[in-house]
């Protein structure tokens, strides 16, 4: 399939020098925004790699990748024509990636990561990920009924398993740094205990709508970095992971009042709140309109204290991505899987 984005011509970018960068608790330091590349079953594979193409051709520096998006190999073909091409050093770009739930067991760990670097024409990660807690095997797109006839609760025993394995990968030089997504402050709590190489961050649902106020302050206070999917709410996100409760980031009157008075999208504003507040936003989007401005407004002047008040107030505790197929047990709800009263479900 061939894409419609046009090749950007050098005056649309923005100086990578500008826009702002996390230093995590080991130095290393992090594009304070990244581009996602969760396409969401609705854009190709082919098009979310010329979406890579342009927003590294427009001064994006990070780049969202997981094995299960289905798209490393793709991504991996303009990587590495943009490096080989002398267009980019691979020293300046921040390459994420994350193990799926499937591969967790201890043999499994590296393979996969090689296998995610071969497909990202790499020899080392930026970040490594795990992409879940949960061991739980689901295809890809499957209903948000669907359980896995194995599936299993979080056991820490077996997640140390997994993460001596992502520990194996900074020693072997395969990594440079490592993660978690998705995690409790229950289950941080274990990891923290027993780690000896502590998760440099913790990728997370953050918007407006769900600040995770709690989880994200204890974050801060362990040196972990928030990195916050789904940054703009993901309008885009398949009819099968939409409720009916579900509130709309981006229609909400406070936000959009303030993003008109700075003359920004209010998806815009989501991104620039977001990285204001601290955590590192990876926005999805393959429009380049959408992907510059996005980077942009990290570079525009601040929001105002007052304005990030306003922002912090309109939370409506509203996850989107609850993670039902990762249940275990018939009689349970996705609330189980959050450890929200501090206990991990068993
Ligand atoms: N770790 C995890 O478990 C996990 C889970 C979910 C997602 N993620 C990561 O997070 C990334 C982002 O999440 P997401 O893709 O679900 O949702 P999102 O970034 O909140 O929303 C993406 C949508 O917003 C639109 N958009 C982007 N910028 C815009 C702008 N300036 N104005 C208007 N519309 C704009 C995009 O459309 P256009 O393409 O038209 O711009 C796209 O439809 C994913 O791609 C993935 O890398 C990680």
């Amino acid at each position: 399939m061939t894409s419609n984005i046009a090749k950007p011509s050098i005056s649309d970018g923005i100086d990578p020098a500008t826009v702002p960068a996390r230093m995590l608790y080991n130095g290393s330091k992090m594009p304070a925004i990244g581009l996602g590349t969760f396409g969401s079953d609705h854009v190709s594979n082919e098009t979310v790699a010329q979406a890579v193409r342009h927003a590294i051709s427009i001064g994006y520096r990070h780049i969202d990748c997981a094995s299960v998006y289905g798209n490393e190999q793709e991504i991996g073909t303009v990587l590495k024509e943009l490096i080989h091409s002398g267009q980019i050093d691979r020293q300046e770009l921040w390459i994420t990636s994350k193990l799926w739930n499937d591969k967790h067991a201890e043999e499994d760990v590296l393979q996969s990561l090689e296998h995610s670097l071969k497909d990202l024409q790499l020899n080392y990660i930026d970040l490594y990920l795990v992409h879940w807690p949960f061991p739980n095997f689901h295809a890809k797109g499957c209903d948000v009924a669907s359980r896995s006839p194995n599936a299993k609760p979080y056991i820490h025993e077996n997640f140390m398993k997994t993460w001596r394995q992502m520990e194996r990968a900074v020693e072997l030089g395969l990594a440079k740094n490592i993660g978690t997504s998705n995690m409790t402050q229950a289950k941080l709590e274990l990891l923290l205990a027993d780690c000896s190489i502590k998760p440099a961050v913790n990728e997370m649902e953050l918007h407006p709508h769900f600040q995770q106020p709690d989880l994200y302050d204890y974050l801060v206070s362990k040196g972990i970095q928030p990195v916050g999917f789904c940054p703009i709410g993901s309008p885009a996100r398949p009819e099968r992971d939409k409720t009916e409760v579900d509130t709309v980031d981006t229609e909400d009157p406070v936000l959009r009042e303030i993003a008109t008075s700075h003359g920004i999208h209010p998806a815009t504003l989501c991104v620039k709140w977001a990285a204001q507040r601290g955590q590192i936003p990876i926005p999805f989007s393959t429009n380049p309109r959408n992907m510059r401005a996005n980077l942009q407004s990290l570079t525009t002047a601040p929001l105002s204290e007052v304005e990030m008040d306003a922002l912090s107030k309109i939370d409506k505790n509203c996850r989107l991505i609850k993670g039902q197929v990762f249940l275990w047990k018939d009689d349970q709800s996705w609330e189980d899987l959050w450890d929200l009263d501090g206990e991990i479900a068993q």
